[in-house]
């Protein structure tokens, strides 16, 4: 062979052997980069299917677990530092609670008259399946909107269970429209002495207030139901008369200072009166006493009008333990004189027992004798 070729095969040689290696690191490199963009893949759809439906809570924690790789050094994540990073993670969330705004001054949600009959019976079954949003104790506030006003719905009660399946039943769809922040409270007095209506009531404001910061209340009986939403379960400047027109009644008031059935008192209005009277027992007098209450404190009373303040009673008969009282008539003629010793300054009671159901909160007391 030439000396020639010789030379022209080595060099040919070794530029083939350059080729094949230059290849083989080329394959090297590609698979690296391959693996590699595997390993990220994998990461990023592991992440995605731990995270929890709240789309906050994911977004908060991709972006923190990308700032930790950054600024900390690799290295595998212990226990300690994944815990870590998840109360911070709620911690963010809960650093940027919904700002709502506040609520209209008329609710969006009325209806107007309403169809009110007691004719089939209603179970609070049925009742807490149609009122989803409202939580254990009968606590309700709207989602969109922040209320207007925070009241508690205080009712006395004694052996009346078919009536408050009714009132839950119509009351809770109607407190809902009307977007308050409200809760229900059931004050059933313990043992069989004779009912004292207004002491429950008074028992009723205090326990309420132990339990969330409320503004107004509405006092009601287990058996009057509004026929108009429009008539808002809620406070005025004055203390208001809901139930002007009742069924029972003709539809009218009965007397111009009538203040029985359903009515609502800011916390100031309350106090400014000394709450309600404790010494009333057996049926009567304890409204007219209040209104005596209300009008020697200047106040005056307001009310909707004839129509939007329509009700209807669930009609029953008397209750035992709670006949006519005979004292009334003395004691209401004397309500100037004895409304600042006896009231919610001199209220005493023992609890029995506190039952926080799905859609009310009953409160079992003891308010002794006469
Ligand atoms: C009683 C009230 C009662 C009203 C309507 C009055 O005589 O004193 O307590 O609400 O009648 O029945």
């Amino acid at each position: 062979m030439p000396a020639d070729s010789t030379v022209n095969f080595n060099v040919l040689h070794r530029t083939c052997k350059l080729v094949v290696l230059l290849c083989f690191l080329h394959i090297s490199v590609t698979l690296i980069f391959y693996v590699r963009s595997l390993d990220i893949r994998f990461a990023f759809v592991q992440n995605q299917q731990s995270n929890t439906p709240a789309d906050v809570r994911s977004t908060n924690l991709t972006t923190k677990v990308t700032l930790k790789d950054i600024l900390t050094p690799k290295g595998p994540v212990t226990a300690a530092q994944q815990e870590e990073a998840k109360d911070e993670v709620q911690v963010k969330v809960e650093e940027s609670p919904k700002k709502l705004e506040k609520c209209p001054e008329t609710s969006p949600l009325l209806v107007g008259p309403l169809r009110v009959e007691f004719s089939s019976p209603v179970s609070l079954e049925q009742t807490r399946k149609e009122n989803p949003n409202v939580e254990a104790g009968g606590r309700f506030r709207p989602g969109d909107c922040e209320a207007l006003q925070k009241v508690a719905l205080i009712i006395p009660f004694r052996n009346r269970d078919e009536h408050l399946k009714y009132w839950l039943y119509y009351l809770h769809p109607i407190l809902q429209r009307q977007q308050l922040d409200y809760g229900v409270y059931v004050i059933n007095q313990d043992g069989d002495e004779i009912f004292n209506r207004a002491k429950l009531l008074n028992v009723g404001y205090a326990e309420a207030l132990k339990e969330y910061d409320y503004d107004c209340f509405v006092f009601s009986d287990v058996d009057l139901i509004p026929m108009d939403d429009r008539n808002t379960y809620k406070c005025f400047s004055q203390p208001r008369h809901l139930s002007v027109s009742m069924d029972k009644f003709g539809f009218r008031l009965p007397y111009n200072q009538y203040f029985g059935g359903v009515s609502s008192m800011s916390k100031q209005q309350y106090l400014k009166i000394n709450g309600f009277p404790n010494n009333y027992w057996g049926w009567g007098g304890e409204d007219d006493d209040i209104y005596n209450r209300v009008a020697s404190k200047g106040m005056s009373i307001s009310r909707p009008d004839g129509t939007v303040g329509k009700c209807r009673m669930i009609r029953h008969d008397r209750d035992k333990q709670n006949e006519p009282n005979p004292q009334r008539f003395d004691r209401i003629a004397h309500t100037r004189e004895t409304m600042h010793k006896d009231g919610i300054n001199s209220l005493s009671y023992k609890v029995m027992k506190i039952e926080k159901e799905p859609l009310y909160t009953k409160i079992t007391v003891d308010v002794g004798k006469p």
